[in-house]
């Protein structure tokens, strides 16, 4: 037992050096190219590039098989088999994968870093054994003053002003809101006031982006919750998607729309970008094949219907792993696979303004 594991961890340090060595080689490249913005990423396991893994959970993290499958043939904290939409963002921007903050080594934060945290919520009294986003605004925080001392003061204000603030948050908040009500009816005014204590928190936060120099922000809105495999398994639902928490979803991204809009003022100098993340997903729920998706309610990996049991990678459990993902929209219960993630990546970056909105990705990047 102890060989095995010290072998592993030999293997996973040759691992490392082997990802940091690519890492360092694009880095350099693209430094040379000159005024790069950065890119600094916040949100759920939706974005985790491995921040849960590195903060040392055991299995809480997507750690182990089939994670990381098909792009890296290995896990590597993601959730999902291939690589997550900061990922893809950042490639179409001309810089390095986002690297977790967590990551032991991880010193260089001039291309941006990558906060997001499987389980994360806006508010911090639901999940607390997740890294909120409270939490993940107080480690952009503690990586100023390094950065000052590697390029100095002026270069700093530079770097932090042409930055992406990149977020995906507060579908936890709602997914946790109903596990918290199964048994009992979510009121219109509980749901009205839950959100108004989300986007208020939201706004608290972005103003700390905000008062050290952001001002390019790009959001994700919240997925259809009511399509994921692990939301319609939680609530006993036999069908595409189920109603209510898709209407939530929908009013906080409506209700988001005018927030941003809101902040343009309260915040001068505030630029913004909404990818209707919401919409493109559940068009491939519906319409799959036009995608080059052949199922799109149940997970690639995991149990139970629809795989909506989150079995996925956990040892102690039984669940099944299809032979290829890229048939899938859904790699587990509640992640996509990296096909998926790699369409909504592209209409972020480029799409037009039915998909994105104000303006898309690429064009806050050149701001
Ligand atoms: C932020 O969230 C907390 C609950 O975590 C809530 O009590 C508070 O009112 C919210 N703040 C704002 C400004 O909405």
């Amino acid at each position: 037992m102890a060989t095995k594991s010290s072998l592993s961890s030999l293997i996973t340090i040759l691992l490392l050096t082997t990802i940091s060595a690519t890492v360092t080689a694009t880095a350099t490249a693209t430094v040379n190219s000159g005024k790069q913005a950065p890119l600094f990423v916040f949100g759920d396991s939706l974005y985790d590039g491995g921040m849960t893994f590195y903060n040392g959970i055991p299995g809480a993290g997507a750690e182990y098989w089939p994670y990381g499958e098909t792009h890296f043939q290995k896990p590597v904290g993601r959730f999902t088999d291939g690589r997550v939409i900061p990922d893809f963002l950042a490639h179409y921007a001309g810089l390095p994968f986002p690297e977790p903050y967590l990551k032991p080594g991880v010193e260089d934060y001039r291309f941006g870093i990558n906060f997001a945290s499987a389980g994360a919520c806006v508010l911090v009294e639901l999940r607390p054994e997740t890294i909120n986003l409270k939490m993940q605004i107080d480690y952009f925080m503690k990586i100023i003053p390094k950065l000052k001392e590697q390029v100095g003061e002026e270069e700093t204000s530079r770097l932090l002003s042409k930055a992406v603030y990149l977020f995906n948050i507060a579908g936890n908040d709602y997914v946790t809101l109903f596990q918290n009500n199964l048994k009992k009816t979510i009121s219109s005014s509980m749901k009205k006031d839950f959100m108004d204590q989300i986007l208020g928190n939201i706004t608290i936060h972005l103003k700390r982006i905000y008062d050290v120099g952001g001002r390019k922000f790009a959001f994700q809105n919240i997925g259809p919750l009511g399509c994921m495999p692990s939301m319609k398994y939680m609530l006993g639902y036999r069908g595409t998607c189920k109603k209510e928490p898709q209407d939530l979803a929908r009013m906080h991204n409506h209700a988001f729309v005018a927030h941003a809009n809101s902040l343009q003022t309260q915040f001068p100098g505030f630029k913004y970008s909404i990818y209707d993340f919401h919409s493109s997903l559940k068009l491939r729920v519906l319409s799959g094949p036009k995608y080059g998706f052949k199922e799109t309610q149940t997970g690639c990996c995991g149990s139970g219907r629809y795989h909506g049991d989150f079995t996925c990678q956990k040892k102690d459990k039984s669940f099944s792993v299809c032979s290829n993902p890229n048939d899938y929209l859904w790699f587990d219960a509640a992640h996509t696979t990296d096909k998926a993630n790699q369409q909504f990546s592209k209409e972020f970056w480029a799409g037009s303004s039915d998909v994105v909105t104000p303006v898309n990705l690429q064009t806050l990047f050149a701001m």
